[in-house]
């Protein structure tokens, strides 16, 4: 069965209408420059998983009200902070199909411009004196940015191992996923175990998810962003550190060379992908993903049956089949 978005927002779907407007006017600015990029992000909408995360955790514990919808807007303006700087840092031109930011705007307004939406989330919670958000909210910043110089530690010296990636996807993907998920069963009355529940639920699908999407760069599929930008920033994932681990010493130090210092050339790449390839690194980074999912999928079954259940069961699937 194909899990397709539109499914899973049906029995949330007046709740992801009020929170467009919500986040719309949460981006707001007197400044006409600011104004127009945020203009920009927001016609150039993401998939907006994480607002479904919040919501849908939210109505696992009771109706969705005002701080469910604030804490759908701070994880999506942080996300979205965390993707206008991304790019900066990858160098990446392409985003949800279209020119990033910096491609548009150049590196300095882009950094500005992704502290003014870190900067709006964070007040979000504030003005509205919603601490438990907003310490929530700083931990995943806080793990974020660590698990991003974690990565450029590594991908300097390229001696990462497994267990590294995990701390790296886990810190730099994972935990906001988690805030996602713990924020909205908080603003639906969850008590603090069955918040730490629902943390460690985002946080299973925050790594399939980035798994899901390391695999992405290594494919053939146009999904809105450049592709191969992994290898040529350097960056080891999972099935590349799998690969390596099967291959013979020689090969191993063929590919490290051309990584270290070819990573530039597409025909290096090209080179590179197909060893992964030919390695079953993809397989094998699938079924790691499969297990971090039905990890996740058993902790759903602890909560009885339901619409919201099911929607959550399906947003599950999605992560890991999603196309894009
Ligand atoms: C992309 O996240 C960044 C990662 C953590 C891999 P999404 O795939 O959720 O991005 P959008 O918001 O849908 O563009
Ligand atoms: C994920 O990093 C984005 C953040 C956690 C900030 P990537 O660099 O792997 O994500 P994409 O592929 O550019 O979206
Ligand atoms: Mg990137
Ligand atoms: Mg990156």
């Amino acid at each position: 069965m194909v899990h397709t978005l539109d499914q899973i927002r049906r029995p949330i779907q007046s709740e992801l209408r009020a929170f467009e407007q919500y986040f719309r006017d949460s981006m707001r600015s007197r400044v006409p420059l600011l104004d127009r990029i945020t203009y920009y992000i927001v016609r150039r909408k993401g998939k907006q998983v994480r607002p479904m995360f919040v919501f849908l955790c939210a109505r696992l514990f009771g109706p969705v009200g005002e701080s469910s919808y604030r804490a759908a807007a701070l994880i999506e303006l942080l996300h979205t902070a965390s993707l206008v700087h991304d790019d900066v840092v990858d160098n990446a031109h392409r985003r949800r199909g279209f020119f990033s930011i910096n491609a548009l705007w150049k590196n300095k307004i882009a950094v500005l411009v992704g502290d003014f939406l870190l900067a709006r989330g964070m007040l979000l919670a504030l003005e509205n004196e919603e601490y438990e958000l907003l310490q929530i909210m700083s931990r995943a910043v806080k793990d974020m940015s660590e698990g991003e110089l974690l990565q450029m530690e590594k991908a300097r010296r390229l001696d990462i191992s497994e267990a590294v990636y995990f701390d790296i996807i886990r810190q730099k993907t994972a935990s906001l996923i988690a805030a996602a998920c713990a924020a909205g069963a908080s603003s639906g009355g969850a008590d603090a175990p069955q918040v730490a529940l629902l943390r460690d639920f985002g946080e299973k699908i925050g790594i399939a998810f980035q798994i899901r999407d390391d695999l992405f760069d290594l494919g053939d599929d146009d999904v809105g962003k450049p592709r191969g930008i992994d290898i040529k920033e350097k960056k080891m994932t999972l099935p590349l550190i799998y690969a390596l681990q099967q291959a013979d010493g020689r090969m191993r130090r063929r590919i490290i060379r051309l990584v270290k210092y070819h990573h530039e050339e597409q025909q290096a790449i090209e080179e590179v992908i197909d060893f992964v390839r030919r390695s079953g690194g993809m397989e094998y980074a699938r079924t790691l993903m499969g297990r971090y999912r039905d990890e996740a999928f058993a902790m759903l079954h602890t909560f009885p049956a339901s619409e919201v259940r099911q929607a959550l069961e399906a947003l599950v699937m999605f992560v890991t089949e999603r196309k894009k």
